[in-house]
């Protein structure tokens, strides 16, 4: 087992990272001072263990799924934290995916002005990436995480036994992440691209500590998305949530892969990303989604960055591609050159494919 800490103006959160991370650190929770929050497809697959390690604590169950992730079930948590005598000295267990660790991480920055709170992510995006660094959200009027506050918990407890049992797709989006981080690192970039299965449980487990490790460090240089380090953590994320909104299929990580893709043909258009370098990256992105889609719609569906305020400045798109190993770089377009790009881009896949037909 790994460990790391993150130290913050806020408070000090440490990771806990490892095959047998989850027995040694849950054996050291007060059972009697627990509220568990998870959800209804964690629940029917751990509810054994979840009954033999938390005993009789009280477990609120979400429906899984982003839906669930809403103001009016954070209400519902709140009331349930309350009707079981939670007090100050408690503390919040969020078992789960990012949608449990965002509305759980909330819940608990919010009952009593804040109680402890324990995050044990169980997808590999929520390992990877969601679990770590204190922000927590819900999605409001058909806005994307518009409520939330910066809450670091106690600790984070990785394990990635949790991964044996996550669908195909779910790596896929873990991965998703993962491949961004190789983009802003040169250390996972290398090891991405020395491995032929990128599936592999144990490649797998020794990417999670890399890219915690790096997010450990922007969020200590930068735990307020205040400072621009933060924002780097973005890449991939402007053309991927347009997408993501505007069609709604995929998962979040394979958005992401998406949008790097298409965010790549941009840094080279504009002389900011050399072309081989764009290729090895290609090369990455096609490891996980075989073919990146010719969205028909891809102009209309880029138009949506302009509602996105972390992206739009004015009537410009702020976006954050790969520029060289290890460095990102930010590309502020006007939204008609940056739509037009992105068209420029779905054609270019359409003559791809007329190719290999
Ligand atoms: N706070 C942050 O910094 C941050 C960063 C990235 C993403 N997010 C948020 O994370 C959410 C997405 O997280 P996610 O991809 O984990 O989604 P999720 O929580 O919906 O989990 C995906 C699916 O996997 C299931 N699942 C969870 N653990 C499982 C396991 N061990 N075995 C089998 N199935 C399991 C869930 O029930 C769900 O159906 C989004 O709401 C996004 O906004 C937050
Ligand atoms: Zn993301």
């Amino acid at each position: 087992m790994q460990t790391l800490t993150i130290n913050t103006p806020s408070c000090a959160s440490t990771i806990y990272c490892g095959s047998g991370a989850f027995a040694a650190r849950t054996a050291l929770l007060n059972r009697e001072r627990l509220f568990v929050i998870t959800d209804s497809n964690v629940k029917k697959l751990y509810g054994g263990l979840i009954e033999q390690i938390f005993g009789n604590a009280p477990c609120h169950v979400l429906p899984a799924g982003e839906r669930s992730k809403n103001y009016r079930r954070l209400m519902q948590i709140l009331a349930a934290m309350l009707s079981a005598g939670v007090t100050r000295s408690y503390t919040v267990v969020a078992l789960g995916g990012g949608v449990v660790g965002d509305i759980a991480g909330l819940a608990a920055s919010l009952y009593m002005r804040g109680v402890d709170l324990v995050q044990i992510p169980t997808t590999l995006l929520a390992q990877v990436d969601s679990s770590v660094g204190g922000k927590t959200a819900v999605d409001f009027n058909g806005v994307k995480n518009i409520i939330g506050a910066f809450y670091q918990p106690r600790e984070v407890i990785v394990d990635p036994m949790f991964l044996s049992t996550l669908p195909r797709r779910e790596l896929r989006c873990g991965l998703g992440e993962i491949i961004k981080y190789g983009a802003l690192d040169s250390d996972i970039y290398g090891r991405l691209t020395a491995q032929d299965n990128l599936f592999d449980a144990a490649f797998l487990e020794d990417m999670t500590f890399a890219c915690i490790s790096h997010k450990a460090a922007v969020v200590c240089a930068d735990e307020r998305d205040t400072g621009g380090q933060r924002k780097t953590l973005n890449l991939g994320h402007t053309t991927g949530h347009a997408f993501e909104l505007y069609y709604k299929r995929r998962s979040h990580g394979e958005y992401v892969l998406i949008g790097m893709y298409y965010e790549l043909f941009i840094a080279q258009k504009t002389g900011r990303c050399a072309p081989e370098y764009a290729r090895s990256l290609i090369a990455l992105i096609k490891k996980v989604i075989k073919k990146v889609p010719a969205f028909a719609d891809a102009e209309s569906a880029a138009g949506f960055a302009k509602y996105d305020k972390k992206n739009a400045e004015g009537s410009h798109i702020s976006l954050i591609a790969p520029g060289a190993v290890g460095g990102s770089v930010e590309i502020i377009l006007p939204a008609e050159e940056y739509c037009h790009y992105i068209a420029q881009c779905r054609d270019s896949l359409i003559q791809e494919e007329d190719k290999h037909a």
